[in-house]
């Protein structure tokens, strides 16, 4: 197999679904304003140089339907050869996108790629605009279509993640994003525009652009303030916004290379994707899934847990997540986990996510100066996946 190189990696900030900076700006805007940013920040490359885009997205339909892989391309100005398709794995769409794109890298298929995830969750809620479970299937299987928080309840429960760790769990990463917010440490975020539609004297409604700079989501949280809030998805559990991802809107680009390209036009490589691991687990316990996509990649690359430099794993809910670390015994490397933060403080958009932690993992490398980085995440129906990255 070939090398594929990274050679540009960003994101747009996440913003709040409904109430957010996003919630007037389409999808189709935020990720071809990535997509064509990513070239235009890119030394020597060109659009045309690209030949395919792989772009993950959990709930590709309305706005974010009609092969928006290929439509956003086009909306970003690439001329009418650069081919894409957009592919699903819920959670980790945007990984599974990248991945893809190296892979046809690798085996000699594309001599440059893109790969990216867009989710506005404002636009396309979760579960899509008209969910329809099979009638038999779902009588027979209601764990299939059970609600993610559910999930994150019976992890807790049957794993005795107790809500005062979660809630402590919930606060780091409030105070990491915070930090690294005001530290101006969020490298691989582009001021993106956003657009609002603002009622004129006449009545009509004008559509205004402004700029959004920074993840909104991040927000002053007390452990007190935490320990206040109701759970929500149960009565009598543990589960509540504080210690949940929140629901988001949010684009990332990542720009893949042959060894030879990078040669050829003089690109230079920033990282490669070294493996790419997914696994399935029981569906009403989804969020367990990095615990085994974690250990199949490090297999697959002959890693071991003390080689890896930056982990960012998704925080689809505290529960999950501290569960996933204490099992894999990754909770002893504390600082080297989500160091900015992660999905409870900046937001979870579900197919970008992905996309947005490869954006986000290579930067923290960066910083820290590492070599290796994770990105993982569980995936609703019962599933993890696990990347992992080499800085160059
Ligand atoms: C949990 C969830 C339902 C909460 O949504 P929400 O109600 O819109 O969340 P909000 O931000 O409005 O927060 C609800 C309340 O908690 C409070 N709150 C949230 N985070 C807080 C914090 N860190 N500190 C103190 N209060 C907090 C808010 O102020 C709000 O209070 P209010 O009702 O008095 O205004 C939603 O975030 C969710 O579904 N998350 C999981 C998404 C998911 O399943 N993703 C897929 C995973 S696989």
């Amino acid at each position: 197999m070939r090398d594929a190189y990274i050679v540009q990696s960003l994101r747009t900030p996440g913003c709040k679904q409904n109430r957010g900076l996003f919630n007037q700006t389409r999808p189709e805007e935020l990720i071809s304003f990535i997509m064509k940013t990513a070239v235009d920040r890119t030394k020597n490359l060109e659009a045309k140089d690209i030949e395919d885009i792989m772009l993950g997205c959990a709930f590709p339909e309305a706005e974010q339907g009609i092969n928006l892989g290929r439509l956003a391309g086009q909306m970003a100005g690439f001329p009418e050869s650069v081919s894409g398709a957009t592919v699903n794995r819920f959670c980790a769409s945007g990984l599974e996108a990248i991945a893809l794109a190296s892979m046809r890298v690798q085996m000699g298929w594309s001599e440059i790629t893109m790969g990216a995830g867009v989710e506005s969750m404002t636009y396309v809620p979760m579960g899509g605009n008209k969910p329809s479970p099979h009638p038999e299937y779902a009588s027979t299987h209601p764990e299939a279509y059970v609600s993610m928080g559910i999930t994150a309840e019976n992890v807790a429960s049957r794993y005795s993640i107790s809500r005062e760790d979660q809630d402590n769990f919930a606060l780091e990463s409030q105070r990491k994003a915070a930090a690294a917010r005001d530290g101006g440490l969020f490298t691989e975020i582009v001021p993106t525009p956003a657009y609002k539609f603002v009622q004129q004297a006449d009545g009509t409604f004008k559509k205004e652009q402004f700029i959004v700079e920074h993840d909104d989501g991040i927000r002053p949280t007390t452990i007190e303030g935490l320990a206040k809030l109701r759970t929500v998805f149960s009565l009598k559990g543990s589960v509540t916004a504080g210690n949940s991802s929140q629901t988001t809107d949010g684009a990332a680009a990542t720009i893949i290379a042959s060894k030879e390209k990078c040669d050829e036009l003089g690109l230079a490589p920033i990282g490669r994707l070294v493996t790419y691991a997914t696994i399935g687990c029981k569906s009403d316990e989804m969020g367990v899934g990095p615990r085994y996509a974690i250990p199949r990649a490090l297999k697959q690359a002959g890693l071991t847990i003390e080689d890896i430099d930056i982990f960012e794993v998704n925080e689809a809910f505290a529960s999950q997540a501290l569960y996933c670390l204490r099992e894999l015994g990754i909770d002893k490397y504390m600082d080297r986990v989500n160091i900015h933060g992660g999905a409870i403080a900046l937001g979870h958009p579900l197919g970008c996510t992905g996309a947005k932690l490869t954006a986000t993992c290579l930067a923290n490398l960066k910083e820290v100066n590492g070599r290796y980085g994770i990105v993982s995440m569980c995936i609703g129906g019962g599933m993890g996946a696990a990347g992992i990255f080499e800085r160059l």
